[in-house]
């Protein structure tokens, strides 16, 4: 009787030793038959007491050994089934096929013509600024020599804030001049790129949001002639070494002298085209000397500092550049149009 127990276990051994399991799924059987929580040895367990006193000993070896057994068989089956099928994968891939294309995307012609800016400017030290959307009065107008009742407000049809009429959304960049002037002490070079909102009815010609860059300069002993070189410098960088400036006066309430800039017409190199409009000149922005004023609304010496400022237009710039005839293609980001920048910068 005994030794009918003691055979059973040791065919169970014999079993253990000569099954294979090849995949996962056979493993996990393996699993569960011989160590599961109802794993085949445990009836056995019921007979023990069948088993002589003096072979008890004996007989929880062997089914120890047992259980070892298969635990040794599990560990190495599983490792060699991963193994398979990390093989059974690689195969599975063909390494010589052609990789799927990439589509690659394109800059938006806006961000082409802002990288250019910055990076011209850069190059002669300006340093980039840039500050929020939401203003106030005091940064968009009042600081910029534009007071309440000044009729120059009227240049820049304002959106104001409903809930809060005292903030707006930023009709120029100027704005960030301010903020720059009331923190940092002269001497100061910088530019400021960024997104402007004014309340404007929506044509081919005008959007009510579009990007400027706004530049700066304050020092001792800074001029005219100073402002000239760097439209010069920054107009021949961006439209070519042919092209020329012209300086044309103007009025802006935060700059005098003021001027509006107008580059040579580098498509029809003065020939006359309907870009220019026959007259052989496109303007792109205006500059001028800082008001002494402006200076002093910032806490800045107008005795000992001057300085000069511009500020252009992204879109009208990127739309000379592009020939883009409607400023509202660069808001709907159709990709058949931002496709066609894919050279570009
Ligand atoms: N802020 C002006 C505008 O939006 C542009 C401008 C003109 C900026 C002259 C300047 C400047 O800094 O000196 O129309």
């Amino acid at each position: 009787m005994a030794q009918e127990i003691f055979d059973k276990v040791k065919v169970i051994l014999a079993e253990i030793e000569n099954t294979n399991p090849s995949s996962a799924e056979e493993t996990e059987q393996f699993r569960i038959k011989y160590l599961g929580s109802k794993n085949i040895l445990k009836p056995l367990f019921g007979e023990i007491r069948n088993v002589p006193n003096e072979r008890k000993k004996e007989f929880g070896q062997l089914v120890n050994s047992v259980k070892e057994a298969a635990e040794k068989k599990l560990e190495s089956v599983k490792s060699k089934v991963a193994e398979a099928d990390e093989a059974a994968e690689a195969n599975s891939l063909d390494l010589t096929a052609p990789g799927e294309p990439l589509s690659v995307g394109t800059r938006h012609p806006v961000s082409i013509i802002m990288n250019k800016i910055v990076e011209t400017f850069s190059r002669i030290g300006f340093t980039v600024a840039q500050d929020r959307e939401i203003e106030d009065d005091w940064h968009n107008f009042t600081a910029l020599n534009t007071p309440a009742d000044h009729p120059a407000r009227d240049m820049q049809d304002t959106y104001y804030l409903l809930h809060d009429t005292e903030k707006l959304l930023r009709t120029h960049t100027s704005s960030v001049q301010i903020r720059t002037m009331e923190n940092q002490k002269p001497p100061i070079r910088a530019i400021f790129p960024g997104r402007v909102y004014r309340n404007e009815t929506i044509s081919a010609r005008a959007h009510c949001q579009f990007h400027q860059v706004e530049g700066l300069y304050i020092d001792e002993n800074v001029s005219f002639s100073d402002l000239k070189q760097t439209i010069e410098y920054f107009a021949k960088e961006v439209f070519g070494h042919q092209t020329k400036i012209r300086l044309r006066p103007s009025y802006f309430p935060f700059t005098e002298p003021s001027a509006e800039v107008d580059i040579s017409c580098f498509i029809c190199g003065g020939d006359g085209c309907n870009v220019c409009k026959y007259t052989t000149w496109v303007e792109i922005g205006g500059c001028g000397m800082v008001d002494p004023k402006v200076l002093e609304n910032c806490g800045i010496d107008s005795q000992k500092y001057t300085g000069f400022a511009f500020g252009m237009g992204v879109e009208r710039i990127a739309m000379l550049k592009y020939r883009i005839n409607d400023i509202r293609l660069l808001f709907e980001n159709d990709v058949r149009f931002l496709n066609q920048f894919k050279s570009a910068l």
